[in-house]
């Protein structure tokens, strides 16, 4: 198993090490592991002066999976917005066909209590948002700055999808769904763009090609809303990039913390990223604070999707289970009486419950 694991920036080299250090003890395991570091976000623009430096494309490229922590940081906020950390993961995003990001919000029983809705709105939480990663206004043409007629600045971005594009992620959206508890929502906001009035109509239309998922549809205002009214009406969510990103935010505080929330980035291959669906949180960084729990999630879901490694992917989330049932806490999601832990002493509980 060949893996690049690009650090990133602020938390990001830390809850990264949680990860490997997890994947490590697997291997010992059984399973052969190969992983190579470099450098991305700011740390590639430090040190190329690119957020996703050609080596580091070209060792994603030659990888199975691609293991990322999270990139960007406010010394990097005045950069031209190619050199910025954020454009690292938008590109290499694109080059490697990741259009499907699998965004699972599954609340672990053991942390009703840290979520700020009430425990009877969230528990028995499972959802999956299926959010559509390469198109929408995150890539549309044209964008850009320009002066108006009256002499005023204007900034402007392109809402843009094609069928195909629509078609694809529909197609993961159903296929999840097949796998999971046959309900499928499209959000969109059809009755204001007409972006949106195509993917309806396409994600309609792949429908008929599963009799068996119960299709909805609903605006992502009302979807905002219902996430937070009764969030276990929902199964499988497949947005577009913009309104994805927003909804896995929200969706993710549901689970306790956006600490919490893992994200497999997928093509049409086997081939994919991993990352936590947060940031790359500058205000705790190298404080031994964050959660390492959404990063070793992915890794998880490094194993199940692109290795097929079911079992070892259960065994990861079994072990945070037990951790999380041990009183185990890192700061986001501490309650008076539980054990406070660091990061690494997150992963090291981690890694013993593996072996228990
Ligand atoms: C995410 C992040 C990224 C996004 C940023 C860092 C570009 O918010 O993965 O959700 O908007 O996709
Ligand atoms: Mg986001």
């Amino acid at each position: 198993m060949k893996i690049a694991v690009l650090a990133g920036d602020g938390i990001g080299p830390e809850i990264v090490a949680q990860a490997v250090k997890v994947l490590r003890a697997l291997a010992g395991d059984g399973l052969r592991l190969e992983l190579e570091d470099a450098p991305f976000g700011g740390a590639g623009y430090e040190a190329y002066g690119d957020p996703l430096p050609e080596p580091t494309l070209r060792l994603s490229r030659a990888a199975d999976a691609v293991l990322c922590g999270a990139v960007g940081g406010p010394k990097y906020d005045g950069l031209p917005r190619v050199q910025r950390p954020e454009q690292g993961i938008l590109r290499i995003r694109r080059e490697l066909g990741l259009f499907a990001n699998l965004r699972p919000a599954v609340l672990f029983p053991e942390l009703a209590g840290a979520s700020t809705l009430r425990p009877d709105v969230v528990s028995g939480l499972d959802l999956m948002i299926v959010r559509e990663l390469t198109g929408d206004i995150y890539f549309g043409e044209p964008r850009g700055r320009r002066t108006n007629a009256r002499n005023e600045r204007e900034g402007f971005d392109t809402m843009l999808y094609s069928e195909p594009e629509i078609r694809r992620i529909a197609e993961v959206g159903f296929a999840t769904a097949m796998k999971r508890g046959r309900k499928l929502c499209s959000v969109d906001k059809e009755n204001v763009l007409e972006t949106s009035r195509l993917w309806r109509e396409v994600v309609s239309d792949v429908a008929r090609k599963y009799p068996q998922v119960a299709l909805s549809h609903m605006y992502v205002d009302n979807a905002a809303m219902q996430l937070v009214r009764s969030p276990r009406q929902f199964d499988v969510i497949v947005t577009g990039n913009l309104f994805g990103d927003i909804l896995s935010d929200e969706a993710s505080m549901l689970t306790g913390s956006i600490g919490m929330l893992p994200s497999a980035s997928l093509g049409e291959r086997a081939k994919g990223l991993y990352e936590p669906a947060h940031g790359s949180a500058p205000d705790i960084a190298g404080r031994n604070l964050a959660n390492p729990l959404a990063t070793i999630l992915s890794s998880a879901m490094m194993l199940r999707y692109t290795f097929n490694q079911d079992e070892a992917a259960r065994r990861i989330e079994g072990a945070v289970k037990r951790v999380l049932g041990q009183g185990c806490r890192t700061a986001d999601i501490h309650e008076a009486g539980k054990k406070r832990l660091g990061t690494a002493e997150m992963g090291d509980a981690v890694v013993a419950a593996l072996r228990q």
